[in-house]
């Protein structure tokens, strides 16, 4: 349970699964296999990245509450 939520497996696997899409993505984007125009190349990367940690923290929270419940009652 997380913020009320009861965790499924899938969201784990799910949320991974879109984790790394993003990381194939940011390295097509960093060796610039995949291009933006000018200031718009960086602010992609850098957003893409954020979004990244943001959740790698919301994955890593699920799985640690669906693994270790008793950690969060
Ligand atoms: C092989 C993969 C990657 C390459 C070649 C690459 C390449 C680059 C390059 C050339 C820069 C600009 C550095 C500069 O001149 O300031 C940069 C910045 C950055 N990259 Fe990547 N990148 C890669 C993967 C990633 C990944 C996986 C992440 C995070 C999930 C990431 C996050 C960032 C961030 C936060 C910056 C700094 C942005 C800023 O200056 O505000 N990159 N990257």
């Amino acid at each position: 349970m997380l913020f009320g939520l009861q965790i499924q497996p899938i969201y784990i696997v799910a949320s991974g699964g879109l984790l790394g899409a993003l990381l194939v993505f940011q390295i097509l984007q960093g060796t610039r296999k995949i291009k933006f125009k000018g200031r718009t190349h960086m602010r992609v990367h850098k957003a893409t990245a954020w979004s990244m940690l943001a959740l790698g923290l919301v994955h890593g929270a699920m799985a640690l509450s669906y693994f270790y419940p008793q950690l969060f009652l």
